[in-house]
């Protein structure tokens, strides 16, 4: 009989992670416990006499970078604390802060031992024994030529029903006031053949919902396995045919990386999602064009038009960035006037946060910061109001949920909507994993509760599917 989930020679470790940012910096943890899984590391739900703990962190605004450092404060004690019972803590900083200030971060906060930035990860292992050994702290930020998809070992932490795959990682666009070209480095694609291997292993361990991840993700043009390279669409078209794989998504996409080819497969793959997450930042031509976004306002109209030609339920959902360097009022009404004409199920929305080094931040004509606030809370009012609305329609309608788990209540399902609305409704343990017809009863702030429908729905993998739910 085969025990040895970790070397025997070690004792087991707790390790802590923490992740800001977005779902790629989920994947990216997920990926780090795998790679520390084999050095006796297993997850614990604290930090407190954690043997390290990992922060995985964010930069793309600034409020998102100083969580970072107050986090840190609060760590000090719990690593002097194990200290002082003769143990260790090994403290991390990975992810795009640790990428930008490299060893800032230790000037600061010298009791951090190990400052890792995005394309390290695979390399954790040995940096973990430097630090060990190390007096001071160990910095690795460098963009290694080997990329580190190579050199992860396969991924092994079951992520449950809905799970995240980074197919492509980097970006080379340059948007004004974005930092992520220079946290996580220039545009790269995995093969075709990893990801479908990763999805399928996936699979097996239990997701029916793969949301494909990228910072560009629609930009992804990996390696086939005949030679050449595949589109996005393609890729797609393949993965479709996992046998169990009930739900494909993608995000982030670019506009301009919007190609027909993948606006058709929308409406030709019935396992990708009537929702797609598609950022415009700004409505304004001359505000696009200071962002370097590369694509006009009315182009990004001309896409959801034809995107929801192809798949007549498809929602939108966007970001959009309030008072970017010489934002005028007629360019913050033009954004407006988008969103009406657009209309979005979802959305996030931010003020402009200057990020040091990024072409905007030093540009002239910066926007008051009350300004700002005040453009921000115009667009949110919009936006709620487009939410509401998306939701509300939902009322009445049949859909498919796939369920995730149990809700707060005994007796209580939790799932998702096509549209990644988070549902909830009464219904028996047992159901994780299936996808049930249902009816919305009512709509809540960022919810539907549902009823789930017919006695073949419950147990049954042969539920019969809907033809489509209305939106
Ligand atoms: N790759 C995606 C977005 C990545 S960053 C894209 O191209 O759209 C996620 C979102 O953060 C962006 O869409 C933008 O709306 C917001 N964001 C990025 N930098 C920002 C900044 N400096 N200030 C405010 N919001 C920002
Ligand atoms: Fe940032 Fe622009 Fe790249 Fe998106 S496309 S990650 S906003 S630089
Ligand atoms: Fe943040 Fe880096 Fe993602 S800056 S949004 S964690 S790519």
């Amino acid at each position: 009989m085969t025990t040895t989930a970790s070397p025997k020679n070690l004792a087991p470790k707790r390790l802590f992670i923490r992740t800001w940012g977005c779902q790629m910096n989920v994947y990216d943890s997920a990926r780090m416990a795998d790679v520390l899984a084999p050095l006796g590391y297993a997850p614990a739900e604290t930090p407190e006499g954690a043997d390290m703990v990992l922060l995985n962190t964010c930069h793309i605004r600034e409020k998102a970078s100083e969580k970072l450092f107050s986090e840190l404060g609060r760590l000090r004690h719990a690593k002097l604390a194990k200290e002082a019972e003769g143990g260790r803590m090994i403290l991390a900083v990975a992810g795009c802060v640790a990428q930008a200030e490299g060893a800032e971060i230790i000037a600061r906060a010298p009791y951090v031992d190990l400052v890792l930035g995005p394309q390290t990860y695979h390399r954790l292992p040995e940096m973990v024994a430097r630090a060990t050994r190390a007096v001071g702290g160990v910095i690795e930020t460098d963009f290694p030529p080997e990329q580190k998809f190579d050199h992860l070992p396969d991924s092994r932490t079951p992520q449950g029903v809905s799970a995240f795959l980074t197919i492509q990682e980097g970006c080379d666009k340059f948007c004004s006031f974005c930092v992520v070209p220079y946290t996580r480095g220039a545009e790269y694609s995995r093969t075709a053949a990893t990801v479908i291997a990763e999805a399928r292993r996936l699979v097996v361990q239990g997701a029916r919902e793969i949301s494909l991840l990228g910072q560009n993700v629609n930009a992804w043009h990996g390696a086939a396995p005949g030679g050449g390279s595949w589109t996005l669409a393609r890729l797609l078209r393949e993965l479709a045919e996992i046998e169990g794989l009930a739900r494909l998504r993608y995000t982030t996409s670019h506009p301009r990386d919007m190609d027909d080819e993948l606006i058709a497969a929308h409406g030709e793959i019935p396992q990708l999602m009537p929702f797609l997450h598609l950022p415009v930042q700004s409505g304004s031509d001359r505000m696009l064009a200071a962002m370097n976004r590369g694509h006009k306002a009315d182009d990004y109209r001309r896409i959801a038009e034809r995107l929801r030609a192809a798949r007549p339920d498809l929602a939108l959902s966007s970001d959009f960035i309030a008072g970017h360097p010489g934002e005028s009022e007629a360019d913050h009404q033009a954004t407006l006037r988008l969103i009406e004409d657009v209309g979005f199920a979802f959305a996030f929305s931010f003020t402009y946060s200057a990020r040091p080094g990024t072409p905007a931040a030093g540009a002239p004509l910066q926007v008051p910061q009350a300004e700002r606030d005040r453009r921000l809370q115009e667009i949110q009012a919009l936006l709620r109001a487009q939410q509401d609305a998306f939701n509300l329609a939902c009322v009445g309608q049949r859909m498919e949920v796939l369920v995730t788990g149990t809700g707060r209540r005994p007796g209580q399902i939790a799932g998702r909507s096509p549209w990644l609305q988070p549902v909830h409704g009464e219904g028996p343990p047992g159901l994780e994993g299936q996808i049930v017809p249902a009816v919305v009863i009512a709509s809540m702030t960022n919810s539907l509760s549902v009823r789930l429908e017919g006695q073949d729905a419950y147990g049954s993998p042969a539920a019969p599917r809907q033809e489509k739910a209305a939106a």
